[in-house]
């Protein structure tokens, strides 16, 4: 059993990026640019735009936080995406979700420049995907194709099953997987709350992507000898043996599972890193114009 350490490739990979925006600026003034739209005060919201910021900096690019509060209207948030689209010192951005009860995402998502969406979340950048056109991935996938690629990880022919079907996971990793590329060129199953058989679907799998956010669901008997396992889900549950009295565990019971898969990634320190590491990739993406050009 080999442990996919996610830890230690965003590590690499985020060394490339600063690599990378360093030769940039050998030509343009500015390193790239990525706006976070933060509306309200959800704490975890609040983490996860400083970690973003966080990244950036450890990377060379440049990231500004838009605070709003929860008062602000779908009308002047519309009217902020829109301003930020025509500013064309901004390379890429990202409007944090969930938003306020009144206001619609997909209205917000939908006003976001495609050409500044690294997000990957516009419906043309779905489309996109879909039609394997050069787009922007979200994050997620993006972090689990990167992983699958740098492990030298067979995918072609081989059978893949995803649980869960979420816009943000579950969907587009079975999309890329069956895609005519590398990483993909897989047999794509989607499993999901109405499945049938699900556990036998999940045995039958080489490469099983569980993203259905139930903590330690998935356990030995449903694993395949030999299989890669990647493990979406992040939670937290209480422990007696750490000082915090909890402990973070993923979809997949571990200690069982890592003894009988060929590949298998840790929680935390697996998908997780990877997924920041995504939206540094496409900021990159975005400001060298790769996309849209
Ligand atoms: N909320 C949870 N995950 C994400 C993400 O990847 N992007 C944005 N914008 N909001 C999120």
């Amino acid at each position: 059993m080999k442990i996919i350490d996610g830890k230690e490739t965003a590590q690499q990979i985020k060394n490339e990026i600063a690599d990378e925006v360093a030769a940039m600026l050998n030509s343009r003034e500015q390193g790239p640019h990525l706006v976070a739209v933060l509306v309200g005060e959800d704490p975890a919201s609040q983490t996860y735009v400083r970690n973003k910021e966080k990244a950036c900096a450890q990377v060379g690019i440049i990231s500004s936080v838009y605070k709003y509060p929860e008062s602000i209207s779908e009308k002047e948030l519309l009217e902020v995406v829109d301003f930020i689209n025509n500013d064309d010192e901004i390379d890429g951005l990202i409007v944090q979700l969930p938003l306020p009860k009144h206001i619609s995402e997909k209205k917000i998502i939908e006003k976001i420049n495609p050409a500044k969406d690294v997000d990957g979340f516009h419906p043309l950048n779905v489309g996109r995907m879909a039609l394997n056109l050069p787009t922007y991935l979200p994050a997620t996938p993006y972090g689990i194709l990167q992983l699958i690629e740098r492990y030298n990880i067979e995918t072609e022919g081989k059978s893949c099953v995803v649980l869960g079907r979420s816009h943000i996971v579950g969907s587009p990793i079975s999309i890329l997987l069956s895609r005519k590329a590398y990483p993909g060129n897989c047999t794509v199953t989607v499993c999901h709350s109405r499945t049938k058989n699900l556990k036998q679907i999940a045995k039958s799998a080489d490469i099983l992507i569980v993203a259905m956010g139930q903590p330690q669901f998935v356990t030995e008997d449903m694993v395949k000898k030999d299989a890669v396992v990647i493990d979406v889900g992040i939670h937290r549950v209480p422990s007696d043996k750490t000082k915090s009295g909890f402990r973070l565990v993923g979809d997949v019971l571990f200690d069982e599972v890592s003894k009988k898969a060929g590949y298998i990634t840790p929680v935390p320190g697996g998908v997780g890193p990877m997924t920041i590491v995504s939206l540094l990739m496409n900021t990159l993406k975005a400001a060298k114009k790769e996309i849209y050009f």
